[in-house]
């Protein structure tokens, strides 16, 4: 039986226009899942929008209109575009407002309401409404300008609000024990290691109960068993994964499909690596198999946020450099589980030393090449030893960095590959020996063994640039789609032996 590989996306707030985070975290997700499905998993990705809530609820009012009408006019004129534009090959897309996950969401709730995991409570907290979250001290900050003298949530600098309400909870403070073991048990349930800490600590400190349900407004779930209560919007939120697959209506695609590797940015791992977990245990499903926390883009060092006018959207990118240099930029530039800084210099310069001169160049040298001296026929003679050993060694660690969802790993093999043969042109200098009678059968082996190297490089991009990939495998020979190649034996594909020219894969683009 296949593998199972279940990953989602967090589910976006569509109280705005996506921007270049967002498309972070979706191209992330993608490239996994591509990854997964050239392994042959059973491959599963969702992804989705998070409608409920206070947040929704004030921009729509806020543009005079209802948060229904909001929220749908977002999704289809923003988000769902946004997917299209980056080439992500989701294979289902939830909206929170969706009957289905109305449903999977009562049900939830109502098994845990009966097994008693939920009680009646009144209290007062702090409430971030841009976090939708409920915030301790620890969690503020002292403002500045308008806000001075004020304390402020760290992310969105602005003040909380004070929530006083009698709600229902959720028995969070029983599960501390049971998480801190889940984590010692399973080291790479949370991970990066930083993100891991960050969370244990915070259990280990001591677990409050949750306030899950809201009655002061009714954009939301009911809760089942009393209707003058909508459910809390993050708890509801993080059942979409489960709502999505089937949870409580159809078993059979829920036992194909969960449990699901969850990747999200740092500043909801905590949602997903405590609150979930213990709905998780309460509810009697398995707990999630990975919660991946990656970092921030930054700008001017901090996270960049529509709120703070600092969001850049990913069609000013897109439209100058194209979706593969978008995708290979960000998976590429920066370590999968730190912050990074976009920097359209550091995006230009890539796109031109490692895309337009790397790999574009080492691209149309050999097919020109092999039109040149071998009439476009590939000579059918194995590669040169050391290159071969480079192919399969640079194949495995790029497929086992994947399982530690080092991304960047994944693709500095692919690209050693590159780097390589761009080298080995120039020491083998193909143009000296077609001159030279006594060279033929030493050219032969030069020119395959660019063309196989090629073809591995094209199959290990190919999660990652998705439409250049599958170019430049036609042009080398590759039948079929690139997409559809078994990742693992990157490195022994077999072609038509003949190669095609092709328009420059990666284009100068001109400073702007
Ligand atoms: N709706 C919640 C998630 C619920 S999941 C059950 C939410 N939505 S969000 O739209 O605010 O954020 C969605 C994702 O985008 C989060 O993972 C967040 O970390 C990510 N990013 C938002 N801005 C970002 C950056 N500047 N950089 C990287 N990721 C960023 O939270």
């Amino acid at each position: 039986m296949p593998a199972r590989f279940t990953v989602t996306t967090p589910i976006y707030y569509v109280n705005d226009v996506p921007h270049i985070g967002h498309a972070y975290n979706e191209v992330a997700t993608d490239v996994l899942a591509r990854w997964h499905r050239m392994r042959g998993d059973d491959t599963f990705m969702l992804t989705g929008t998070d409608e409920h809530g206070q947040k929704i609820l004030r921009t729509a009012v806020a543009h005079e209109t209802t948060p229904q009408e909001w929220t749908d006019r977002l999704v289809e004129s923003a988000w769902k575009p946004q997917l299209e534009l980056l080439d992500i090959a989701n294979d289902d897309f939830i909206r929170t407002t969706d009957e289905r996950h109305k449903v999977g969401v009562r049900i939830f709730l109502q098994r845990l309401y009966d097994a008693g995991w939920i009680y009646h409570g009144e209290f007062e907290a702090e409430y971030c409404v841009g976090c939708e979250e409920y915030k301790t001290p620890g969690d503020l900050v002292p403002g500045t300008g308008e806000y001075e003298g004020q304390l402020v949530c760290a992310i969105h600098s602005r003040p909380v609000e004070t929530v006083r309400e009698a709600n229902y909870f959720f028995k969070l403070s029983q599960f501390q024990q049971q998480l801190l073991d889940l984590y010692d048990a399973r080291p790479d349930y949370v991970q990066p290691e930083h993100v891991r800490n960050e969370v244990r600590q915070f259990v280990a400190q001591g677990l409050t109960d949750l306030s899950i349900s809201r009655s002061t407004f009714d954009w939301g779930i009911a809760v089942p068993w009393d209707e003058t209560h909508v459910v809390y919007v993050w708890f509801e939120a993080l059942l979409n994964y489960v709502s999505a697959i089937g949870y409580g209506v159809d078993e059979e695609q829920f036992a194909r499909r969960w449990p699901a590797t969850h990747i999200v940015g740092k500043d909801i791992a905590r949602f997903h690596a405590v609150i979930w977990p213990a709905m998780q245990m309460a509810a009697g499903i398995e707990v999630s198999d990975h919660v991946f926390g990656h970092g921030w883009l930054l700008v001017g060092g901090e996270k960049m946020s529509k709120a703070k006018a600092t969001g850049i959207e990913p069609r000013q990118i897109t439209d100058v450099f194209g979706v593969d240099a978008f995708r290979y930029y960000f998976m590429r530039a920066i370590a999968f589980g730190s912050d990074g800084s976009f920097s359209w210099e550091d995006l230009d310069a890539r796109y031109h030393a490692e895309l337009a001169n790397g790999l574009g160049n080492l691209a149309s040298r050999t097919i020109a090449m092999v039109h040149k001296y071998r009439d476009g026929v590939v000579p059918d003679v194995a590669p040169v030893p050391e290159v071969a050993a480079l192919l399969a060694t640079s194949v495995e660690r790029a497929d086992a960095a994947i399982d530690r969802f080092q991304i960047h790993e994944a693709i500095e093999q692919a690209m050693r590959i590159v780097d390589r043969l761009n080298g080995f042109v120039t020491e083998q200098a193909p143009w000296v020996l077609a001159k030279d009678d006594a060279q033929q059968e030493h050219l032969d082996a030069v020119l395959a063994t660019l063309v196989q190297g090629i073809g591995t490089a094209a199959i290990l991009l190919a999660p990652v640039m998705t439409r250049s990939t599958q170019a430049l495998w036609a042009a080398v020979g590759g039948e079929g789609a690139v997409r559809d190649q078994p990742i693992r034996e990157a490195a022994a594909w077999r072609g038509t032996g003949r190669v095609e020219t092709i328009p420059p894969l990666f284009p100068r683009v001109e400073a702007q």
